[in-house]
C-alpha cells in the first residue's frame, strides 16, 4: 500500500554500484560476460545510473582488474556509466575508452586515505586536482566520494567539521555531485541529518549530495529516511546487498537496492525501477557466487533467476 509522508521529495535517483562496489569485495572472481550481463540487466531494470566498475590498480582491487574489457563489450552503452578513477593513470584508460562518467573517491580521515589510496590525507587531494581538472577538460563529469563520514575502524568517530573541510574540497575541484559515504555502516539517523545540515550551512545544495549507506547494523534505510526528510535525492544502492570495500575493515553489503526500492514505493515516491526485474537479476547474481543474497526484499520475493 502506497502511503505518502508530507513533505518528502517526490522522486528520486538510485545511483547502483553492485557492479563496482559490490563485486569488487567478492571474494569469487566473477567473469567478464557474467558482470556485461548482470550490468545489461541492472540497465534493463530501470537503472537510471548503474557505476559498473573501477579503474584502479588491478592488484589492489584484482576483482575488477578487466575493468577495460567490461567497458569495451558494454559498448555504447557503457559510455554514460560511471566508472571510479582514483588518479591520471585510471582517467587515461577511461578516456581511451571514450567514457564520460567518472568518479574520484576521497577520504575523510587519514588512516583511511593511506590504507585505501596508499596517500596521506593532503597527498590525496594533490592526486585528485589533476586527475578532475583533465577529466572536466574532456568533457567528463565527476562526481566524488567522500569515505568514513560517519565513523573509521581505525580512528573512530569522525567529527562533522572535517567530513565537510573534505566534501567541500573535492566539489570546489569541480565535481558534480558529492557521495557521502558510510564506508562501514555505523551511522544512525540522526547523525545523517546533522551532517547534512552542516554541509547545507557550509554552503552546498542539498541537489548536489548524495547518500551511500553500508548496511552492517542494519541502519540503512532509517539513514535513509533521514535522508529524505532532509531533502537528499539520490542514494547509492547495491543490487542484491552486494558489497563492502576491502581496505576498510568490517565494511559489509551495502544498502540493497531492492530493500531502498521497497521503502520507495511505499512512500509513494517515484524511482523507475521495476522490482521484479531487480530481484530476479540479484537472484540470478547470487546463483553466479554462490550464496544467497542479504537483502530482506529479495528473501521475500526471489524465487529463481
Ligand atoms: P600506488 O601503489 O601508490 O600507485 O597506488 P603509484 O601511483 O605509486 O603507481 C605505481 C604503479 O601503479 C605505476 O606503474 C602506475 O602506472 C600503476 P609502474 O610505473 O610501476 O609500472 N598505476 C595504475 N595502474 C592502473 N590503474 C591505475 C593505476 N594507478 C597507478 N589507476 C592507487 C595508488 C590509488 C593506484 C591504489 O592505492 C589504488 O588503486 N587504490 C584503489 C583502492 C580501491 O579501489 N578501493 C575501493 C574503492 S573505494 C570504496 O569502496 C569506498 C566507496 O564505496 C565509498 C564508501 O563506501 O565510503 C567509494
Ligand atoms: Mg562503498
Amino acid at each position: 500500500m502506497v502511503v505518502p509522508e508530507p513533505g518528502l521529495p517526490t522522486a528520486v535517483t538510485i545511483y547502483e554500484v553492485g557492479a563496482r562496489d559490490g563485486l569488487q569485495n567478492e571474494k569469487a572472481l566473477v567473469p567478464v560476460e557474467v558482470k556485461e550481463q548482470f550490468v545489461r540487466r541492472l540497465l534493463a531494470a530501470g537503472l537510471p545510473v548503474v557505476e559498473a566498475t573501477s579503474f584502479v590498480h588491478p592488484t589492489w582491487v584484482p576483482q575488477l582488474a578487466d575493468a577495460a574489457e567490461l567497458m569495451s563489450r558494454l559498448g555504447a552503452d557503457g559510455v554514460d556509466l560511471p566508472v571510479l578513477v582514483p588518479n591520471e593513470r585510471g582517467l587515461d584508460r577511461a578516456l581511451e575508452l571514450g567514457l564520460r562518467h567518472v568518479a574520484i573517491f576521497g577520504s575523510a580521515t587519514e588512516t583511511f586515505a593511506r590504507k585505501n589510496l596508499n596517500r596521506s590525507y593532503d597527498e590525496q587531494f594533490a592526486m585528485f586536482e589533476p586527475t578532475v581538472a583533465r577529466a572536466l577538460a574532456s568533457g567528463m563529469d565527476v562526481r566524488a566520494y567522500v569515505s568514513m563520514c560517519f565513523g573509521d575502524p581505525w580512528e573512530g568517530a569522525v567529527p562533522l567539521d572535517q567530513v565537510v573541510r573534505a566534501g567541500v574540497r573535492l566539489l570546489e575541484m569541480g565535481a558534480s555531485q558529492l557521495s557521502l559515504g558510510d564506508t562501514i555502516g555505523v551511522a544512525t539517523a540522526g547523525h545523517v541529518t546533522a551532517l547534512v545540515a552542516a554541509l547545507v550551512d557550509a554552503g552546498v545544495g542539498v541537489d548536489r549530495l548524495a547518500l551511500h549507506f553500508h548496511d552492517t547494523y542494519g541502519q540503512a534505510l532509517s539513514n535513509v529516511q533521514a535522508g529524505l526528510r532532509a531533502g537528499v535525492t539520490t542514494y547509492d544502492a547495491s543490487a542484491g546487498g552486494l558489497g563492502g570495500c576491502p581496505y576498510a575493515e568490517s565494511a559489509t553489503g551495502n544498502l540493497a537496492t531492492e530493500d531502498l526500492v521497497w521503502l520507495l514505493t511505499g512512500l509513494g515516491i517515484d524511482h523507475g525501477v521495476s522490482l521484479d526485474a531487480l530481484v530476479a537479476t540479484s537472484t540470478w547474481m547470487a546463483g553466479h557466487l554462490g550464496r544467497p543474497s542479504p537483502s530482506a526484499v529479495v528473501r521475500a520475493l526471489g524465487h529463481g533467476g
